[in-house]
């Protein structure tokens, strides 16, 4: 296992004072304190099983088929495996479909944890590109697939994309699962991010087009806690019970104590409350790096605009050198940082992308922060 770039660039950004558009977490400011506090000390008060081992709580499955209700997903409770976190869900999935030399396809740049979790299982792994304007490259997909490459797993981010800040589009989503179908794949399709857009809601998981081809992820780490560790799997019948078992052997099960205090959160109306507030914060942080983008940036740096998630994903025009060094640069003269290409590069990285975080400043940061590159982006080619 080597180390994640996504850590070492943990430790550069951990400056007091920087400015950082470089992380993945939820607004702090956004976590509801006091509503976990307030559930947590019933479920403590209530319920003696939360401090012990214990089965599943069926109560927090229930409040699942409602989230996946949300995304036009209808499940039953017992298709569902709730996992440690969605970090967990996708090791278990990669343990669960991948022998060693096996082939998998990912996109060029998605997020790290599935290249840790490969790392360990030790893939054949093919790339395919990401469109900024409507996701993965599905045309390339098609070639890998007629060109012989039978992969065993396919990762997909549809909505709010991890580095990227793209949607599959519709038409995309279709093919993709058309292909699993033809060439008898699985699809483990992550959507951490699902339940935050700012528009219209995403169209429905690729889960929702086939059940039987996907594993579903999801977690409640961008929208309760990441703390609470609560994902899970939304599995094929066939699937179920190995997936389960792998599950016992890395943790036995999921926090009972979370677990619980994780459905209360998730009852309405106060989660609908929860989630307009999100979308509303979130929105206007979205909005100000557009904005600003337009005005500081390069004209010729292409960048995705999203309806979702938190990442906007910038590629920059040639002659501004590697972004990692970028970055080292742009911490030392600007006291603000974003994460480089190659903290998300599942193959050797073009050097020239980025990824910009709106989810922690607040809109007049975000323009500053995006001020700054945009100075130091102009000076760099002054500079040559
Ligand atoms: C796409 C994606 N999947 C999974 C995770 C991990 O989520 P969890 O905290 O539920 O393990 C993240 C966290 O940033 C993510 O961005």
């Amino acid at each position: 296992l080597e180390r994640s770039p996504l850590r070492r660039l943990v430790e550069l950004v951990a400056r007091p004072g920087l400015l950082s558009l470089a992380g993945g977490l939820p607004a702090p400011e956004l976590l509801p304190a006091e509503a976990h506090a307030d559930a947590a000390a019933a479920v403590l008060r209530q319920d003696p099983r939360a401090l012990q081992y214990g089965p599943p709580h069926r109560p927090l499955a229930a409040a699942i088929v409602r989230l996946l209700a949300r995304r036009g997903v209808v499940a039953d409770p017992s298709s569902i495996l709730i996992t440690t976190g969605a970090q967990q869900a996708i090791d278990i999935a990669c343990r669960l479909l991948v022998e060693p030399g096996a082939a998998v396809i990912t996109e060029r740049a998605v997020y790290g944890g599935i290249r840790q979790s490969l790392a360990v299982v030790r893939p054949s792994l093919s790339v395919v590109g990401t469109d900024l304007e409507d996701g993965m490259d599905v045309d390339a997909l098609a070639r890998l697939l007629e060109g012989g490459v039978r992969p065993s797993l396919l990762y997909a981010i549809s909505d709010g994309h991890n580095p990227c800040g793209v949607e599959l589009s519709p038409d995309k989503r279709h093919r993709l699962v058309e292909l699993s179908r033809q060439y008898g794949f699985v699809i483990v399709e992550d959507d951490a991010y699902g339940l935050l857009s700012y528009g219209a809601p995403f169209a429905p998981p690729l889960l929702a087009l086939a059940p039987e081809r996907v594993i579903y992820i999801g977690s409640l780490s961008k929208i309760l806690a990441p703390s609470l560790r609560v994902g899970w799997m939304v599995l094929p019948a066939c699937l179920y019970q190995a997936a389960m078992r792998i599950k016992e052997a890395i943790d036995l099960e999921t926090s009972a104590l979370n677990q619980r205090v994780a459905a209360r959160l998730l009852a309405e109306p106060q989660l609908e409350a929860h989630l307009t507030l999100l979308r509303r914060s979130y929105a206007e942080r979205l909005a100000a790096m557009l904005s600003a983008l337009a005005i500081h940036f390069p004209e010729r740096a292409r960048y995705t605009r999203p309806r979702g998630g938190m990442f906007v994903w910038v590629e920059l025009p040639p002659g501004y050198g590697d972004t990692w060094a970028l970055l080292e640069r742009a911490i030392a003269e600007e006291n603000v940082a974003f994460a480089p290409e190659r903290c998300f590069a599942m193959a050797t990285p073009s050097g020239r992308a980025l990824r910009l975080s709106f989810s922690t400043a607040s809109p007049a940061e975000i323009e500053d922060g995006v001020a700054r590159l945009g100075r130091l982006l102009a000076g760099s080619t002054r500079q040559q």
